[in-house]
């Protein structure tokens, strides 16, 4: 499921990021990445000894766990560092796939991809996600502050940048249900669920509903 969560961060929360990123050091992407990924990706990602790094990592972290609607959809275990990517004109990241464990020291599966835009997309030129579905292709390009999640299976890419600078935030995300077609299933139980539970009348159909969606979610998730 490719699922786009608005307003992930409020305009005052994208400029004090910005603000932050403004004075700090980037560095070749290509020091992270896999073999394949190497060979097609040129951006630039914050350094790892950078000093803002923890301070944009409690940012980004704490606004997917406020979210209402990325805890529904992606039902979060373990979620990574974030990680900053910048992309100057002329950079792009062609076909990849995200690498399946990641984390430096305590280790995680990444289920699920997440990209949180920092630019206004009429700031730059080019610099789509493009992701490959069953549907086809979709490309996003999100307003600053909006994410947008995806299997981290999925053959994707960014386009190439041709005018102006593509700030993103980037996290991995170890779902306590790894497969993504229980997750959706569990998605839209869950907000069926939280209609009916906040409608007073049918309180036994809200209660069955209830009583499905957790012991689904018990029999579902891997710790
Ligand atoms: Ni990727």
């Amino acid at each position: 499921m490719l699922l786009e969560i608005p307003e992930l961060l409020s305009a005052d929360e994208v400029a004090s990021v910005v603000n932050a990123l403004s004075r700090a050091a980037f560095v070749d992407g290509r020091l992270t990445a896999g073999d394949v990924a190497a060979g097609v990706k040129r951006n630039e990602e914050l350094d790892r000894g950078s000093e803002v790094r923890d301070v944009l990592a409690r940012a980004l972290v704490g606004s997917l766990y406020r979210s209402p609607l990325f805890r529904g959809a992606a039902l979060p275990h373990r979620i990574s560092t974030p990680l900053v990517a910048r992309y100057q004109k002329g950079m792009a990241y062609g076909d990849h796939v995200d690498d399946p464990v990641m984390g430096e020291g305590e280790r995680y599966r990444s289920d699920i991809s997440v990209t949180i835009f920092l630019s206004a997309p009429e700031s730059y030129d080019g610099g789509e996600l493009v992701i490959r579905t069953s549907f086809g292709e979709q490309r996003v390009k999100l307003g600053a502050g909006d994410a947008v999640i995806y299997p981290s299976s999925s053959l994707h890419r960014v386009a190439e940048v041709t005018g102006g600078e593509r700030l993103v935030g980037l996290c991995w995300v170890q779902s306590l249900v790894r497969d993504p077609a229980q997750r959706e299933l569990l998605f839209e139980l869950g907000q069926a669920r939280e209609r009916l539970l906040a409608d007073t009348q049918g309180r036994t159909e809200a209660e069955w509903v209830d009583r499905s969606y957790v012991n689904l979610l018990r029999m579902w998730s891997e710790l």
